[in-house]
């Protein structure tokens, strides 16, 4: 199950020390601090945390709980908690005013007992919101298809998998940032003459309209940023691009699906860091085995070994099996896509996602699965099955 990830604000730092310790749960995940200030509000609306603990030491005045009040509007679907060392009813009520799940003492209260009300008040929320048939907007998920190894089907995967999500109904943005041979523009046969080097160089800034505005919108729905079609542009984009496009995708879609290249570099080290989870693609052969080795090394240097994910593609018979990837990496592998050439080809050859151009391959199958699995480890929920889409619906779209 994935972490409970909660912000946590308050303009009393020594407080924060104090929640810090008293959260000391693995449920749950930290995704920030802040106080009761304008970067507070863009921490809730950019990290999308399931939980804003605010917390306050004495008197909560009006200002605070109408900022509450106002976080919660711009952030629907996340939970406020307060957490106060003088709770009486007044208080109680007050907050119930204005939105506020619950009221937590800060003193008296051990770190698991605080947790386990913290995980009472999220597992009630996500009865309700089941209960009512509401729909939570939930929190963005980057995912990036990495792996050290050239040819192994980070973009194929990449492609199929953003696809598979947009078809599903999610709101998804396919980044491309192999910056010197990305394909993800091939790949889906799109028509754009924009790129990311466009939108950082543009006078404007990197801002959600610019982003609009040289991304293409595909046929099912899903966002594309592409890669320059030239290498000599790939060094226009930096690390601190990279940062801040992730950061202002953030609260326009669901998914952010990034293809990267097959090496480290600034970019691809930078978008990892920024990325919930990082899916290591890799085939069933000795070189594979050794690169992701060396990759899940320099991850775990980077400490980024906790969103590593090990996906088998082009899966055939071999001596090596998804076994030995499992036994030297101690973790499951996520996904196994099997090996088929001729529907791939023919994928390719249409510029069309494999399962949109072969849905009855179990390439499409595997992939098709691998996306429920997503979905349902992100909102806890069984995905609902993607229609079968007509073939002229996916046209090219041209955006500007
Ligand atoms: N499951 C599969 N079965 C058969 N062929 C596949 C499969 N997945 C990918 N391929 C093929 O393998 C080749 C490499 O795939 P792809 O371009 O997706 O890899 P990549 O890891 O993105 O490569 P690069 O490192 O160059 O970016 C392509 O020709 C693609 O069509
Ligand atoms: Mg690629």
């Amino acid at each position: 199950m994935e972490k409970i990830n909660l912000l946590v604000l308050s303009d009393d730092i020594d407080l924060r020390i104090e929640i810090k310790d008293l959260i000391a749960d693995e449920a749950f995940a930290i995704s920030g601090y802040s106080g009761f200030t304008a970067e507070g509000k863009t921490k809730t609306v950019n990290k999308f945390p399931e939980i804003v603990l605010c917390a306050v030491r004495g008197e909560v005045s009006d200002s605070v709980f109408s900022f509450i009040q106002e976080l919660l509007t711009v952030a629907r679907g996340t939970i406020a908690i307060l957490v106060n060392d003088k709770i009486d009813v007044d208080l109680v009520n007050k907050a119930a005013q204005y939105g506020i799940r619950k009221v937590l003492p800060v003193d008296g209260i051990g770190a698991q007992e605080f947790s386990e009300n913290i995980k009472t008040v999220f597992a009630l929320e996500k009865q309700r919101v089941l209960d009512n048939n509401e729909e939570r907007r939930v929190r963005c998920k980057a995912i990036g298809f990495f792996g050290g190894k050239g040819g192994t089907g980070k973009t194929t995967l990449a492609v199929g998998v953003a696809s598979q999500l947009a078809r599903a109904g999610k709101r998804v943005m396919l980044m491309d940032l192999d910056l010197q041979f990305g394909d993800v523009v091939m790949a889906l046969d799109l028509d754009t003459k924009y790129s990311v080097v466009d939108l950082v160089q543009d006078r404007g800034g990197i801002t959600i309209e610019n982003i609009n505005n040289f991304s293409v919108e595909h046929s099912t729905g899903m966002s594309v940023l592409c890669a320059p079609k030239s290498s000599e542009y790939a060094d226009f984009v930096t690390a601190a691009h990279v940062e801040r496009i992730i950061d202002i995708m953030r609260p326009y879609y669901e998914y952010l699906i990034i293809d990267l290249p097959s090496s480290f570099n600034d970019t691809t080290i930078t978008a990892c860091e920024n990325c919930e989870e990082i899916f290591l693609i890799y085939n069933n052969e000795i070189f594979s085995l050794n690169n992701a080795k060396v990759c899940y090394t320099i991850l775990d240097q980077l400490h980024q070994r906790d969103k590593i994910r090990i996906i088998l593609n082009k899966t055939e018979k071999s001596l090596i099996r998804a076994q030995d990837f499992e036994e030297m990496f101690q973790l499951p592998v996520f996904a196994d896509i099997p090996a088929d050439y001729s529907a791939v080809f023919m994928s390719v050859n249409k510029g069309q996602a494999i399962t949109v151009a072969q849905p009855k391959s179990p390439v499409s199958k595997a992939i098709s699965d691998m996306t429920d699995k997503i979905i349902r480890i992100h909102t806890g929920i069984e995905p609902v099955k993607a229609k079968p889409e007509k073939k002229k619906m996916f046209a090219k779209v041209k955006k500007k």
